[in-house]
């Protein structure tokens, strides 16, 4: 597949940072040290995922990025007490959510099927990152036919017109919020089983309009190699998203001019 024009780089705030001014001082300080340095970056552009109470403040501040929610329900308009519908969400300004992270996941608290709401997101012109991975690897390569099912099933009554607005995120949950990421090798393979999953079910034309990203465990240090080596459209970055610094040395070396 022709390489993207542009890494996806999209940090994952989770329910950080602990007030709404330290979220608006984030984001101007990250803006500050994208423009000192645009020079040497080529087109630098990020996507934070934040809580959903933190968007409209965030959108004014934001110059080169994007900000998004880490979670869509399928709500509608009407009486579902602590929920947001998806149209909601996409009139506030986010661009993008993520969806069915393993932590929302481990949560059990999706109110219709997740291929519902993957519909529900991309129908209201959401950019939506969907997440998949294996809680673990059994030595026989199972876990990748299970990956490959487990898309097929979500997808299936998605209409392919709406592929241009999803994305795949692979983040094996045993790599999340861990020490140890995936190996570029280990990464790689999954990506190209999913996009095998992906062409046998849409046709190749529909799946390669999909990037997939690698996330679980990238620091500033490993970032590149995901891009480079793991076949990896972009990145799903939790822990070093939720530094200033870390977040821009990623976004640095990712962007920096050949
Ligand atoms: P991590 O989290 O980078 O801290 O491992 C990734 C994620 O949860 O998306």
């Amino acid at each position: 597949m022709k390489k993207r024009v542009r890494p996806i780089i999209i940090g994952n705030w989770k329910t950080t940072p602990a007030t709404l001014k330290e979220a608006c001082t984030f984001v101007k300080q990250l803006e500050k040290h994208i423009s000192s340095s645009e020079k040497k970056l080529a087109n630098p552009h990020y996507l934070l995922a934040v809580p959903d109470i933190y968007v409209t403040s965030l959108l004014p501040l934001t110059v080169h990025g994007e900000i998004g929610t880490q979670n869509i329900s399928g709500a509608t308009i009407g009486q579902a007490t602590g929920l947001v519908t998806p149209s909601m969400t996409a009139s506030t300004g986010s661009t993008f959510t993520l969806l069915d992270h393993s932590e929302v996941r481990s949560r059990h608290e999706g109110d219709v099927t997740l291929s519902t709401r993957v519909a529900l997101s991309l129908k209201a012109k959401l950019l939506t990152v969907l997440c998949i991975g294996e809680e673990e690897r059994d030595p026989t390569g199972k876990y990748l036919a299970e990956l490959e099912e487990r898309l097929k099933e979500t997808l299936s009554q998605v209409d392919r017109e709406l592929f241009n607005n999803l994305i795949l995120a692979y983040e094996p949950v045993w790599a999340i919020g861990n020490k140890e990421p995936a190996t570029a090798a280990e990464c790689f393979e999954v990506i190209i089983a999913l996009r095998r999953a992906l062409a046998s079910l849409v046709g190749i034309d529909h799946a390669k309009k999909v990037a997939i990203l690698y996330g679980g465990a990238v620091t500033d240090e490993t970032a590149v190699t995901f891009l480079q080596e793991g076949g990896a459209d972009g990145l799903l970055i939790g822990r070093a998203s939720q530094e200033v610094l870390s977040f821009t040395t990623i976004l640095k070396r990712v962007f920096a001019r050949a």
